[in-house]
């Protein structure tokens, strides 16, 4: 929970965190909207203010939560890419898994862009750098023309991100999930990883796919 002090009480709300565990700063990634009560505030903060944490993270997007696999694929739209933002930063996926596939998709295309730049920032990166040719970046946008256009779920259905990625289907056997995004887009992905024959897993029994948690009923 990340918030600001409020007039009667504070604000919080539920965000992932976007930097990597080794990090010593703590990375977000939001929306801003122009009269939300939070964002309306917090996209204005200034060094030196005082932003409020919660003490106690919680979270469904673990690797502890997914059996041993080859290719992991990490399924986002729109500020669901943060808790990707964090893993794919992250030292201890490269060890656990040969290949790392990245989805994001937004309604505009310039929304595509601090995706893009993570992966591309990622050569470059000294601890991690090494393993940047094992992730696979696939970006789409469903309001504007790109080169990759529909939702996640439809291009999974119509078989063009397996396509343009260069991977088979989905199989329990190798493949390990993680999503993130609106409650309907979890749902509708969800439906599409256990149709193929994938189960959830947690911390207590590791499975083949998790997906967050914090906002779905
Ligand atoms: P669309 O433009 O077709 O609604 P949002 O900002 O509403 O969370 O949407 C972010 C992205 O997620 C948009 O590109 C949106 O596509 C897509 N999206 C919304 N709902 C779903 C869903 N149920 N399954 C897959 N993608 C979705």
């Amino acid at each position: 929970m990340i918030g600001l002090p409020g007039e009667t009480r504070p604000i919080l709300r539920a965000y992932s965190l976007a930097s990597p565990c080794w990090d010593d700063g703590l990375d977000f990634y939001s929306i801003k909207v122009a009269d939300g009560a939070l964002t309306s505030r917090l996209q204005k903060i200034r060094v030196g203010d005082t932003v409020l944490l919660g003490k106690k993270p919680t979270g469904t997007l673990v690797l502890d939560a997914l059996l041993p696999g080859r290719t992991l694929y990490l399924l986002s739209t729109g500020t669901g890419l943060a808790p990707f933002a964090s893993i794919l930063r992250d030292p201890d996926t490269y060890d656990r898994f040969d290949t790392v596939v990245l989805a994001h998709t937004c309604r505009e295309v310039g929304e595509l862009a601090y995706g893009k730049m993570l992966v591309e920032d990622l050569k470059n990166d000294p601890l991690i750098g090494e393993f940047a040719n094992r992730l696979t970046y696939f970006g789409s946008a469903t309001r504007e023309p790109h080169i990759h256009q529909g939702r996640i779920t439809d291009l999974i259905a119509s078989g063009e991100f397996f396509q343009t990625i260069g991977e088979e289907v989905f199989d329990r056997t190798r493949d390990r999930v993680m999503i993130c995004g609106s409650m309907n887009m979890i749902q509708d992905t969800r439906s599409l990883v256990v149709d193929a024959g994938l189960t959830e897993g947690s911390n207590s029994m590791p499975g083949e796919f998790v997906v967050e948690k914090a906002f779905v009923d």
